[in-house]
């Protein structure tokens, strides 16, 4: 059994890679500020968890900026950290426009307390929750870990300052393990209905979007623009299920912890390409019912195709994703037809 700090833990992804390492018999030290989250989450993830996971789960509210937090959760785990999976951070590439100062402060502030926290308290793996964004307008696809990285918003440029503090890290210190996945489109939900994507006001991404739509708290999507270069005309992505996303976090664990100190770079997508048309129809054949839609002019930043070469973290770890895009649309259903307001909902408080 060893013991993991997870920074965001109550997070969408966050809370799934905290059930899949509870089942998995590690125990967990969650430093989570609940700003862009809800602490109902974890509460989900022990029952789903059951039996004595609960004395395995040590839930901390705090600001990783703040040093102070970061000693309370090192101490939580009484000198003994065997890694940390740092999803804590913000994600909306729209507010970082808006916003890039708190971007900066909360992504790359928060994440250089993070590491000199783990350097206080002699811990020196890491996994780094990164994303696709880091590649910006991609000029091959499908994309690998080599493509150039060229972010083209503040969010995104905040994702790649990490990833360039963790390189120059891991070269100057070469006891340190560390992964930077580059997820692609999470989206889904356990297979429970438990827990799943919980955004805070209207969604920004598609699937939430869709998803609200066909439970009746938005009256319609607009799609961004049936005049790009594809077989429909709409933007296709790389969707992955958040179970196969969480099932990645263990398995990067398990290699850094039993092979030599290293930087892995991981693509973390399905390598299939789903425009959002497929989305919309794949998500009505689901729930079973009708996601109303317009067209609207294309969104700024978006590019036609964004599609990951998984190849190497399958080399790499052995790991695959498993779940294709109708299982997607059914357990992302099944979490938000349990709970239309999502942990707001009546249904979420046990
Ligand atoms: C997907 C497709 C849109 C909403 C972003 C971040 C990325 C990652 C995932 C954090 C595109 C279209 C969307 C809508 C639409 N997040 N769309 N109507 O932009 O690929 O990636 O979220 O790491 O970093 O950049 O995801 O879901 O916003 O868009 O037509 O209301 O759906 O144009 O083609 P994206 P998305």
């Amino acid at each position: 059994m060893a013991q993991v700090l997870i920074t965001g833990g109550a997070g969408f992804i966050g809370s799934h890679t905290c059930l899949v390492l509870l089942q998995a018999g590690h125990r967990l030290v969650v430093l989570d500020s609940f700003v862009t989250s809800n602490p109902a989450s974890l509460r989900r993830v022990l029952e789903l968890a059951g039996g004595v996971a609960s004395e395995r789960l040590t839930v901390i509210e705090g600001d990783l900026r703040q040093p102070s937090s970061l000693d309370r959760a090192f101490s939580a785990m009484a000198g003994r950290c065997d890694a940390v999976i740092h999803f804590a951070g913000l994600k909306a590439v729209a507010q970082s426009v808006h916003q890039p100062l708190l971007y900066w402060d909360v992504n790359v502030g928060g994440s250089t307390q993070l590491l000199s926290a783990m350097a206080r308290n002699g811990c020196h793996t890491l996994v780094f929750s990164s994303s696709a964004t880091v590649y910006g307008f991609p000029e091959t696809i499908p994309i690998q870990e080599t493509a150039p990285v060229l972010p083209i918003n503040p969010y995104g440029h905040t994702k790649a300052a990490v990833e360039r503090m963790l390189a120059d890290l891991a070269t100057s210190e070469t006891h340190w393990r560390i992964a930077r996945l580059r997820y692609f489109n999470p989206v889904g939900a356990h297979p429970s209905g438990q827990i799943g994507e919980n955004p805070l006001g209207p969604p920004d991404n598609l699937f939430p979007y869709v998803s609200q739509v066909a439970v009746g708290r938005i009256a319609r999507l607009q799609i961004y623009g049936d005049d790009w270069p594809t077989a429909d005309g709409t933007g296709i992505r790389d969707y992955i299920h958040v179970m196969d996303l969480a099932e990645g976090h263990l398995a990067a664990l398990e290699v850094l912890w039993n092979e030599q100190p290293q930087l892995l770079t991981l693509n973390l997508g399905s390598g299939i390409g789903h425009s959002v048309l497929e989305v919309v129809r794949a998500f009505e054949a689901a729930s079973g019912r009708t996601v109303p839609y317009g067209v609207a002019p294309r969104r700024a930043g978006d590019a036609a195709r964004s599609v990951a070469d998984p190849s190497e973290a399958e080399r790499r770890l052995g790991w695959r994703t498993r779940r294709d895009l109708e299982t997607m649309c059914l357990d992302g259903w099944a979490w938000q037809s349990s709970h239309p307001d999502g942990f707001s909902s009546q249904a979420s408080n046990p």
